[in-house]
């Protein structure tokens, strides 16, 4: 129990699909969900899903007041979400920059669409359903991507918008 290793990019246990998680207050379940967000905070994280941490299962953790590798992104409502479900609400994709607790030291440009509808369950299985834009939206996408095996670097279209956060930092994406 509490933090975890990250897996890094190349473990193929990254690359699974997730299984949908199938009973709720569990044990199991509590320990995973403490597990996430320890390893979470301990990492500067602005949210974690389950494969991070080698346990391939559709569980994400997300969610922050303020954060230090994200100085301007608006604050996200701490949310556990199991078996999540989303849809796009618009057919305009927005670029921005994401990292990875899998990937570190990196970030790169991502198309996602800019306004979700996205559903799930919360830890005691009770039932999620929000419409959100912006860092939210794409932080969701982003964690369920992890439960079908997809790191942020397979969807970059442009890989010149790819690189170490410190030399990006320094020259076009003051979000670093
Ligand atoms: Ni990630």
């Amino acid at each position: 129990m509490g933090v975890r290793t990250v897996l890094r990019m190349g473990d193929p246990r990254l690359l699974r699909v997730s299984e949908p998680v199938t009973q709720y207050g569990t044990h199991e379940l509590r320990t995973l969900i403490e597990d996430l967000w320890d390893t979470m905070r301990a990492t500067d994280g602005v949210g974690i899903a389950a494969p991070h941490i080698g346990v391939a299962l559709r569980v994400v953790v997300f969610g922050f007041n303020a954060n230090p590798r994200y100085p301007d992104a608006p604050p996200v409502p701490e949310t556990v979400l199991i078996n999540p479900t989303f849809t796009a609400l618009t057919d305009e994709l927005e670029e921005d920059w994401e990292g990875c607790l899998s990937v570190p030291g990196l970030r790169g440009a991502v198309s996602r669409p800019g306004r979700i509808r996205y559903r799930g369950f919360d830890a005691g299985g009770a039932p999620i359903d929000r419409t959100v834009d912006g860092f939210h939206a794409r932080a969701v996408q982003h964690e369920v991507d992890h439960l079908d095996g997809i790191l942020y670097p397979m969807r970059i279209r442009d890989m010149r918008k790819f690189g170490f956060r410190d030399v990006l930092a320094a020259g076009i994406t003051p979000d670093g």
